[in-house]
């Protein structure tokens, strides 16, 4: 009677919770799926791209960004996946050691952007220039400085006089295009009302001064008002930081859980 009451509890007592070792199976699965969409994504626009204007101007094509990434990510996630699936301690153990790493490696990054933020800018400012001398060399870089100065309202880096590191909108006085000393329509500000949009806005705009130029563009540069954005949107930073590491700490602290209630079952059966 004793040894049949020990024997029931033995094969169905488990030191591996499955709650957490599901849970950890479909959140790895769900981030294994959004790696493969990643990666497509990063194919395909690397397929789309005829010319290397954008990987010249940023130093490395943003689309191999997307696909190192993706295919990163499907390693971890794949080995949180299969690790706690099939409760393999070497997997489990790669998909936390690695996961730690990335984690490291983030918090690494926004400290010392945090800490080096002058230089954060100017290296961004770097970018901003390489983009604003090749804006008219590749429709991807154009549409992205013009969604840029839309959407925060600005026009170059430190300001409007930016737009001149272009050869078309240069304001040196020998420069023979139609556009020199303009700034691009996507610096214009929108009259309300105005039922014929003026895409000559910008011209000329380089010879004035701040408050002329007010009238007809945002002058204010786009350092400036992403220094301006992020401090008035630090809930929304904050938020997005936290979604980004939350993630990440869970899939840390679950897989070592797991790693040591598997370590406990192997014991007790030993
Ligand atoms: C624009 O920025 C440049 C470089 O920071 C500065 O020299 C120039 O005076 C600024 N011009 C205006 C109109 O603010
Ligand atoms: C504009 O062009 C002139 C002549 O090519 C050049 O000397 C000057 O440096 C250019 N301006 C800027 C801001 O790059």
């Amino acid at each position: 009677m004793d040894r049949a009451l020990n024997l029931d509890r033995a094969e169905t007592f488990s030191f591996i919770n499955p709650w957490i070792r599901y849970f950890l199976f479909f959140f790895s699965f769900l981030f294994w799926v959004f790696s493969l969409l990643i990666i497509a994504i990063g194919v395909y626009a690397k397929a789309q791209k005829t010319t290397d204007t954008v990987r010249d101007t940023f130093l490395i094509d943003p689309a191999v960004i997307l696909i190192v990434v993706g295919v990163v990510m499907f390693f971890i996630t794949f080995c949180g996946c299969i690790g706690a699936l099939r409760e393999n301690i070497h997997l489990l153990k790669t998909f936390s050691l690695s996961l730690t790493l990335v984690f490291l490696t983030q918090l690494a990054i926004a400290v010392l952007g945090f800490f080096y933020s002058d230089q954060t800018r100017d290296a961004l400012g770097k970018f901003m220039k390489k983009a604003i001398v090749h804006y008219r060399d590749d429709l991807d870089l154009q549409n992205l400085m013009d969604y840029i100065q839309k959407e925060f309202k600005c026009c170059g880096w430190n300001n409007y006089t930016d737009w001149s590191w272009n050869l078309y909108f240069n304001c040196s006085f020998e420069n023979p295009s139609t556009e020199r000393c303009a700034v691009p329509y996507s610096c214009c500000t929108p009259i309300p009302g105005e039922a014929v949009i003026n895409t000559m806005c910008g011209f000329g705009v380089q010879t004035q001064n701040y408050l002329e130029a007010t009238k007809s563009i945002y002058p204010v540069g786009c350092a400036d008002k992403a220094v301006i954005w992020i401090e008035s949107h630090l809930l929304l930073v904050g938020a997005l930081a936290l979604g980004l590491a939350l993630p990440q700490i869970a899939g840390i602290v679950l897989s070592q859980i797991l790693i040591s209630q598997i370590q406990d079952e192997i014991s007790s059966v030993l």
